[in-house]
């Protein structure tokens, strides 16, 4: 490589990590959701999802884990399909049919949600989600 196209390429990766800064420090303010759930609550609903969820949807949320081909509900076909509908609507539709078949404690369900949200890169704040919460009428977006 010339020196030039090193120095090229330097300030490329310079400016790479001063964007990713600025990303950083504005993402609380993202519409992407700013801490709409807690760390804990993510964790509860992490043991909950590895318990009753990812034998179907496995263990990254990328669906497909066994012969009832369960969808993916993270990665870029999860958005494809969810993206702009409410997080409500999705929380709904588990708490409703999943798993197939038996009913969790409703409440366990918002968990579930949050660890979900912690997989699609959402950021952890200090207010539990719950059932209730106004941030559920926000739309399905992938992190950015
Ligand atoms: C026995 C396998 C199985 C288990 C366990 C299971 N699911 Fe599913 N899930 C499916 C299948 C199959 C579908 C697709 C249903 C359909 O299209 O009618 C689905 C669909 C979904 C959907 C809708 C996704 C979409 O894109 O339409 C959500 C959300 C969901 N499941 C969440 C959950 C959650 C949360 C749990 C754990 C509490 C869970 N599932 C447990 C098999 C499973």
């Amino acid at each position: 490589m010339t020196s030039r196209a090193r120095i090229g390429w330097f300030s490329l990766a310079l400016a790479a990590s001063l964007c990713q800064a600025v990303f950083a420090a504005s993402g609380q303010s993202t519409s992407a959701g700013a801490g709409m759930y807690t760390a804990a609550q993510a964790d509860r609903g992490k043991a909950v999802y590895e318990q009753s969820c990812a034998s179907c949807h496995g263990a990254s949320l990328r669906g497909g884990a066994n012969e009832f081909a369960a969808p993916a509900l993270a990665g870029p076909f999860f958005f494809e399909k969810w993206s702009g509908r409410p997080l409500g609507t999705l929380l709904a539709y588990a708490a409703e049919n999943m798993p197939p078949d038996a009913r969790l404690a409703p409440e366990v369900y918002v968990d579930v949600m949050a660890y979900v949200l912690q997989v699609w890169k959402y950021p952890a704040g200090a207010t539990e989600l719950s059932a209730d919460s106004a941030v559920l009428k926000r739309p399905i977006q992938a992190a950015p």
